[in-house]
C-alpha cells in the first residue's frame, strides 16, 4: 500500500498556505482552497495560465508545451501549476495571468 506524501505549499505572492499531496498537481490543490483569483484552465498543460516559478523547494513534472514553457524556463524551475506535482516542501510565485488575478485580489482585499 501506499501512501501519499503531503506537502506544505506557500504562494509567495500573497503568503497563503495549503497541502498537496505528490500525486496531485500543485494547481488543482490551489483550486482546492477555494478563493477567486486562481485561474481554472484547461488542467492538461495547453493554455499557459497556470504559469508558476518555483523557487523553494522541488516538484516533478509531467510533459509541458515548449509553446509555453522554454527548456531555459524549465531549468530556472518554471512550470505549468497542472503538470507540476510537489516533492517536498514548495514556495512558488505566480506568474501570467495567474500573477494579474491572484495579486489584484488579494490587493483589493477580496480574499
Ligand atoms: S491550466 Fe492550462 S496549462 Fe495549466
Amino acid at each position: 500500500m501506499q501512501i501519499d506524501m503531503k506537502h506544505t505549499v506557500t504562494i509567495l505572492d500573497t503568503d497563503e498556505q495549503y497541502v498537496c499531496d505528490d500525486e496531485e498537481s500543485l494547481l488543482h490543490a490551489m483550486v482546492r482552497i477555494g478563493r477567486k483569483g486562481i485561474p481554472s484552465g484547461c488542467h492538461g498543460g495547453g493554455c499557459g495560465v497556470c504559469k508558476i516559478h518555483v523557487t523553494d523547494g522541488s516538484c516533478r513534472t509531467i510533459v509541458m508545451s515548449r509553446e509555453h514553457i522554454s527548456e531555459e524556463e524549465e531549468r530556472q524551475g518554471i512550470v505549468l501549476a497542472c503538470r507540476a506535482f510537489p516533492t517536498s516542501d514548495v514556495g512558488l510565485k505566480v506568474l501570467g495571468k495567474m500573477r494579474k488575478t491572484v495579486c489584484k485580489e488579494r490587493k483589493y482585499g477580496l480574499v
